[in-house]
């Protein structure tokens, strides 16, 4: 199994007289108690050659398969993977965790990868033996937190799957809070990565600090929000990943390496949305705020009002902290109405989406309150669906409404606790495509694009008798200094604003047009650089890739470079088919 100390020594001598770049590399790295180090000469990365986890990749993929039934191609993919598994046993040896094999399906079941290789590790030890591990086997690797993302952010089949979220910390506690210092004139938090956002949200408001935008949902992990950068929507506020201020980075070599932002500012644009491509992210430190009392307020507005005026959208968004708008088609008809519409099936010929409602949820920051009525975090009552509770068919746009109208009118709390989770549907699942774009200082952009969507909804709903869509929800944020984030200041039209909105919307995946709308919209918008939120459902679109690759342009080199620059995985050993066809394969992996 070994490669003899000789190839080793070779090996060592290649990569000694090879490896000369103009960064300095040597004071990233971090000194871990490391009792993997001969082990580490010996797997140093070198071209994949065929093996028997090309032949499960290749012939025996979901994509080419040549097989009768999926059933037999999954199995024959096991037996495979039963002689991989034993090899990995062994080489990860009695002091890594546990490899299972596991069959893998994300949150919302878009994402199905029948086997897989699963380990969690507890200690950067055994992450560091996992990667040194997987590389000799020729294997790759991804990170993965609660398996939110519903895009191909995942392992491929056959390789490993590494869950972080037990990760614990060999110099500190899984949360740290860091005071302001000189060269940080403000507060941080450094934490795991796999800690969940509800656990640092009890921090923060323990501690005093805030995060200033947070997602629609607190059970996800650090990590995985900083690689895909989610967003909330807060006019000032950025996505996830530019929060981050220093990050330590197990790379392809098993090493621990440690950077931070003002040293490595070039760096930090790619990093901030890395998609899983830079290493196993250890733990990060996140720039905070000083907490604040906000107010949240519920109302209940025709669409038109709000998504048919542009002067009175641009008052709205740029006058609160915080802006969530939520239309849930077919809303506006009366119970009358609706017990008719039950009856007949027939669409009342006066409806419209215009006069449909919107709820508009604000949030902003108050002064005075009475600590007895600050309450906690904000659950959205939507009986665990965001777009309508048990009803089913059209009337669940009404459903979720009356939902909404049993919210109080006001609430205050501490910052992190006012932004709104979404509690898991009950009833079957959800998906969700978010698309964005620059918004203009006429509001012009998204608005045109929200009333594209508006109008397909409403003339599906009339013609059809069914909609595309249950929810939608536009939704703010400020761009960043970013390679390839999708809120980016690097896209910058005539007249930009410098935020972007996120156009979201929900439906289970196979409902009545769903795709077709989704398509529908990319192609219409692609002239207005519209691109996708890497974690949601976007991998499905024809032509999607090039859209992406023209939208980022040389932001997607810059990205690539950066990787290179810092030698974090020289001969890919964090990607995956997708990313790879979508990115290409490393140019700077030594030849074996
Ligand atoms: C109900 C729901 C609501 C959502 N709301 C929002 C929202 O409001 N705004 C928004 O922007 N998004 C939202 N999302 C998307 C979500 O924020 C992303 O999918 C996010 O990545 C989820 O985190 P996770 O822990 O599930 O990550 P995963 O899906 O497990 O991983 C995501 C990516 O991060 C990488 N990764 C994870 N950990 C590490 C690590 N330690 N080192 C390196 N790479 C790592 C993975 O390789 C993968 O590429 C929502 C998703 C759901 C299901
Ligand atoms: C987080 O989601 C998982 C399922 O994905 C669920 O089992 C768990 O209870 C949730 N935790 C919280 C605190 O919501
Ligand atoms: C649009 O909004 C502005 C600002 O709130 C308001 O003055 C104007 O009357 C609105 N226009 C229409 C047509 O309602
Ligand atoms: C955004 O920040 C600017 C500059 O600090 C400030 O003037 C403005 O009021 C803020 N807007 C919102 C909506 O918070
Ligand atoms: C449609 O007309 C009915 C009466 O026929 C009325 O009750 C209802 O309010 C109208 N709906 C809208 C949205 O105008
Ligand atoms: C839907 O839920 C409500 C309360 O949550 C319940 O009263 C009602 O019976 C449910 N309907 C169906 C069809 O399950
Ligand atoms: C209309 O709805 C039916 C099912 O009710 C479906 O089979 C058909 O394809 C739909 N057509 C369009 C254009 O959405
Ligand atoms: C830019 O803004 C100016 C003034 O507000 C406006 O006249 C012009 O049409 C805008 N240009 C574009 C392309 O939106």
């Amino acid at each position: 199994m070994f490669p003899s100390t000789l190839t080793c020594l070779l090996l060592a001598i290649l990569l000694l007289v090879s490896v000369a770049h103009p960064i300095t590399l040597d004071d990233t790295i971090v000194d871990v108690a490391d009792d993997d180090k001969v082990f580490a000469e010996v797997s140093r990365s070198k071209r994949r050659v065929p093996s028997v986890l090309s032949e499960i990749m290749g012939p025996l993929s979901r994509s080419k398969r040549q097989v009768q039934s999926e059933i037999v191609r999954s199995d024959l993919v096991y037996s495979r993977m039963r002689v991989l598994h034993l090899m990995l046993k062994y080489l990860i040896g009695p002091n890594g965790p546990e490899v299972e094999i596991r069959h893998f399906v994300n949150w919302d079941k878009t994402i199905l990868i029948d086997n897989l290789f699963y380990v969690r590790p507890t200690t950067i030890q055994q992450v560091q033996r996992i990667i040194r591990v997987a590389d000799m086997m020729q294997m790759r690797v991804r990170a993965t937190g609660e398996g939110h993302s519903r895009s191909p952010m995942y392992p491929d089949e056959g390789n490993i799957m590494m869950d972080v979220r037990d990760l614990t910390r060999f110099d500190g506690p899984r949360m740290e809070l860091m005071r302001p210092s000189s060269e940080r004139p403000f507060y941080t938090v450094k934490v795991m990565t796999g800690v969940y956002l509800y656990d640092l949200n009890e921090f923060m408001v323990k501690n005093g600090v805030t995060l200033i935008a947070e997602a629609l949902n607190n059970n996800e992990t650090i990590g995985g929000m900083v690689s895909v950068s989610t967003h909330g929507s807060t006019w000032n506020g950025t996505g996830f990943g530019d929060f981050m201020v220093e990050v330590r980075i197990i790379d392809s070599m098993g090493r621990l390496r440690r950077f931070v932002r003002e040293k490595h500012p070039e760096l930090f644009k790619s990093l901030i949305c890395g998609l899983g491509m830079f290493g196993i992210m250890y733990d990060v430190t996140l720039k905070m705020h000083t907490s604040k009392v906000v107010k949240v307020e519920n109302r209940i507005v025709s669409l038109e009002s709000v998504l048919y005026n542009a002067t009175k959208f641009g008052e709205i968004v740029t006058s609160n902290l915080a802006t969530e708008i939520s239309w849930y088609p077919f809303n506006s008809l009366t119970n009358t109405e609706a017990e008719e519409y039950t009856k007949t099936g027939t669409i009342p010929s006066n409806w419209s989406a215009g006069k449909d409602f919107v709820w508009l949820r604000t949030t902003n920051e108050v002064d005075g309150v009475n600590p007895s009525l600050i309450q906690g975090p904000n659950f959205l009552p939507t009986g665990g669906s965001l777009s309508g509770s048990n009803v089913t068919g059209l009337l669940r746009g009404k459903s979720a409404l009356d939902l909404v109208r049993s919210l109080a009118p006001v609430t205050y709390h501490y910052l992190p606790h006012a932004f709104p989770i979404l509690k898991m549907p009950r009833f079957g699942t959800e998906t969700s495509t978010a698309l964005f774009v620059t918004i203009d200082t006429e509001y012009k952009r998204p608005l045109d694009a929200l009333k594209f969507l508006i109008e397909y909804t409403e003339n599906q709903i009339r013609t059809n008798g069914t909609t595309p869509i249950n929810a939608l929800l536009p939704r703010l944020l400020m761009n960043s200094e970013c390679h390839i984030c999708p809120a980016n200041s690097n896209i910058q039209p005539v007249n930009s604003t410098g935020r972007s909105m996120v156009i979201d919307f929900l439906a289970p995946p196979l409902q009545q047009g769903y795709y077709d709308i989704s398509r529908e919209f990319v192609y219409k918008f692609r002239g207005d650089l519209v691109r996708p939120h890497w974690a949601k459902r976007f991998d499905n679109m024809p032509g999607i890739m090039d859209i992406i690759r023209n939208v980022y342009g040389d932001g997607i080199q810059k990205f690539l470079k950066s990787r290179e620059d810092y030698q974090l995985d020289p001969c890919d050993l964090f990607m995956n088919k997708y990313l790879l066809q979508l990115f290409g394969q490393s140019k700077i992996c030594l030849q074996a």
